[in-house]
């Protein structure tokens, strides 16, 4: 039998993504259009756990939809991932009448809804992460915006690339995913792209490349490596020494993260913010919201974690076709 929910409570959890902010607003928003109350959880569990509970109005996510990062803070929370926080986590959700609540995070952040959708409240996840690694989904809020802030990025490397005649190596978010290095590796022309999923640890294929283009005319080679594979510096110095062409690391780190959010993850986040406070006023729990084969949908919580997801093969074998 369905649970009526009274009061929903919204939070963000891991590493926060642009776009964010507009999933909160539309949690709120249609929360209160649906008769709700809502409440503003700060920090991610642990802020749940800390009881920063705060009540949240329409005027609470008013000038809010074009901001990057959290108005609510975000977290990592090692006493949540045991049974007793969890636990703790419940009772103060039901102390604070929040009977369904909003997770906006990855992978991490649903297992903690799940347990707490084990516990008697109504949860539902909607995938907030810029590493696209969520595999019950084909979009991921702040991916968007990520990849052209870090494109932006390289074109400007590439610009003093070109000028100085130099391997450049952009080491790209994603943690051990490539998702980010692929679609940045594509957009910005890049001469190799190092994604953890294919990486044959092959550096000599990568030098050889080098020589064969500077024998082309080549002006710059631009390496896009992913965060999975990381060690950017060490393999400058060692490609520097094998090819002769002075090469330069550049980690683009926490900036892929902030900025304003696009137009695409806006909307994304909107409707996923959106659809995710309905299931929850339809009174479902323990479900993920998801973007799948160009439709809105929803997974329960445990199938949508044992899901698989990869690189696209063809994607990865025209990006070597185009690079060369
Ligand atoms: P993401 O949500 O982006 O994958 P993390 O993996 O860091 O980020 O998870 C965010 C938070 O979710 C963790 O700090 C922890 O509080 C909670 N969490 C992660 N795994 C679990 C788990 N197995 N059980 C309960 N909570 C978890
Ligand atoms: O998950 C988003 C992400 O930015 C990853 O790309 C990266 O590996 C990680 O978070 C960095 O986390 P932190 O902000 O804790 O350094």
């Amino acid at each position: 039998m369905s649970k009526e929910i009274n009061t929903i409570g919204v939070l963000t959890s891991g590493g926060d993504a642009p776009g964010m902010n507009a999933a909160i607003r539309a949690v709120v928003r249609t929360a209160l259009a649906r008769g709700k109350k809502v409440k503003g959880i700060m920090r991610g569990y642990q802020g749940l756990l800390d009881e920063e509970i705060v009540d949240m109005n329409k005027a609470s996510v008013s000038d809010i939809i074009q901001k990057g990062g959290t108005i609510l803070y975000t977290a990592r929370c090692q006493e949540f991932t045991t049974a007793e926080g969890q636990q703790r986590g419940a009772e103060i959700c039901k102390k604070h009448g929040i009977d369904g609540l909003v997770v906006i995070g990855g992978d991490g952040s649903f297992r903690g809804a799940q347990k707490l959708a084990n516990l008697g409240i109504n949860t539902i996840g909607v995938p907030g992460t810029i590493d696209l690694d969520i595999s019950c989904t084909d979009y991921t809020i702040g991916f968007d915006t990520a990849v052209n802030t870090a494109m932006d990025a390289i074109d400007k490397v590439r610009d003093t690339s070109t000028s100085h005649e130099r391997c450049s190596i952009i080491e790209v978010m994603g943690r051990h995913a490539g998702y980010i290095a692929l679609w940045c590796g594509i957009a910005s022309g890049a001469e190799d792209i190092l994604l953890p999923e294919r990486y044959s640890h092959n550096e000599q294929s990568i030098i050889n490349h080098i020589i064969a283009s500077r024998k082309q005319g080549k002006k710059h080679h631009l390496i896009i490596n992913a965060e999975g594979i990381g060690h950017s510096t060490s393999m400058a110095k060692r490609i520097e020494a094998a090819t002769g062409m002075e090469t330069r690391a550049t980690i683009l780190g926490h900036m892929q993260r902030g900025g304003s959010p696009t137009c695409k993850d806006r909307m994304y986040a909107s409707i996923m913010g959106a659809y995710a406070a309905d299931l929850l006023c339809e009174g479902k729990s323990n479900r993920v919201v998801a973007y799948k084969d160009g439709k809105y949908v929803d997974y329960e919580i445990n199938e949508a974690l044992e899901m698989k997801k990869d690189i696209s093969e063809y994607e990865f074998e025209i990006s070597k076709i185009l690079a060369r």
